[in-house]
């Protein structure tokens, strides 16, 4: 298969067949690392459980996966890291879907958190989710070298906090209603979004102790594959149903959320997420065929119908 020429429909046979394998793998080790409990906590590692388990890409998870396989990472170390991936990535959904900001009822197919059980109960399962994903990554058992746990800890902190999602959602919340810029959206974009996802592709490079240069290339790639997705996410949510991506369709026009098809169209929204994807295609060439997945991946960030 030729996957060098972006105009061909890809064929994403294999990669959706690598895709489900890790999902499950990453499911398992989610599975395990949040278990039931029965005492007085129980209904919060519910709540942690039901926000976790059962559904999701597992992009994020995917790409810490295949960027550490680059480097022949161990499995079991690659997989704790997409699980912790996963968790800041689940807290993040959890604490977007609350009634304060995007008030969403449906996520992954089911209720949303707060809807399955209570908004206290959602906000306190999210800031657990969050510290158990710095936990796992900090734990001696993701690597035995402290400075690669340091490292991991400090990439996680600095793309989910107030300089990455966590900032780029409160320019989210700060935009509805109003036409922010083009180059705000793509800093809104850049960090709410781009940020965790750029995050997964350096964290199996750190894992895997790539050389700057290797570095350099992933995070390029990282970047660019994280503003794409989430362009493509705006233009799924002005074109999908609800039944397919599993979460409320038309929210963004309805909340007057500032997003590339508001400001450029979903064809031109479209284009720039191509742009992107193909720059990203880029970056990869230094590891040539062994990058197969990721390139792959990079086409089906926005070429996705869910
Ligand atoms: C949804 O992310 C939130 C965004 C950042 C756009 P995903 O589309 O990756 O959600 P799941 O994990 O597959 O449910
Ligand atoms: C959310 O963006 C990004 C996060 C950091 C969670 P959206 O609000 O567009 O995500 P969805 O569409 O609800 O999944
Ligand atoms: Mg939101
Ligand atoms: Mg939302
Ligand atoms: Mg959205």
């Amino acid at each position: 298969m030729d996957i060098s020429t972006p105009a061909q429909a890809a064929d994403f046979s294999d990669l959706k067949a690598s895709l489900a394998r890790r999902a499950s793998e990453i499911e398992a080790s989610l599975d395990a690392l949040i278990p039931p409990v029965s005492d007085d906590s129980a209904r919060l590692y519910d709540a942690m459980r039901y926000a976790t388990l059962g559904g999701g890409k597992r992009l994020r998870g995917y790409l810490v996966v295949e960027t550490a396989v680059l480097f022949g990472v161990s499995e079991a170390a690659a997989l704790r890291v997409a699980a912790s991936v996963e968790m800041l990535h689940a807290y993040s959904l959890v604490h977007d879907d609350l009634p304060a900001m995007d008030d969403d009822d449906l996520r992954r197919g089911q209720p949303s958190a707060h809807r399955k059980f209570d908004e206290a109960t959602a906000i306190l399962a999210g800031d657990a989710l969050q510290t158990l994903a710095f936990e796992v990554i900090a734990d001696p058992a993701t690597s035995g070298d402290a400075s690669v746990r340091a490292d991991l800890v400090l990439a996680l902190a600095r793309a989910s906090g107030a300089a990455g999602m966590v900032g780029g959602q409160m320019i989210d919340m700060l935009g509805e209603g109003r036409s922010l810029p083009l180059e705000a959206v793509r800093r809104l974009h850049e960090l709410k979004t781009g940020r965790l996802i750029r995050y997964s592709a350096e964290a199996g490079a750190l894992l895997g102790g790539a050389s700057s240069d290797q570095m350099k290339a992933l995070l390029s790639y990282g970047h660019d594959i994280g503003a794409a997705f989430q362009i493509a996410d705006d233009v799924l949510d002005a074109t999908a149903s609800a039944e397919e991506l599993g979460k409320t369709a038309g929210k963004d026009e309805a909340s007057g959320k500032s997003t590339f098809v508001a400001l450029l169209g979903i064809d031109g929204a479209r284009r720039e997420a191509e742009v992107l994807m193909n720059r990203a295609v880029t970056a990869l060439s230094p590891f040539g065929d062994r990058a197969k997945h990721l390139h792959l991946l990079a086409r089906y960030m926005v070429e996705r119908k869910s």
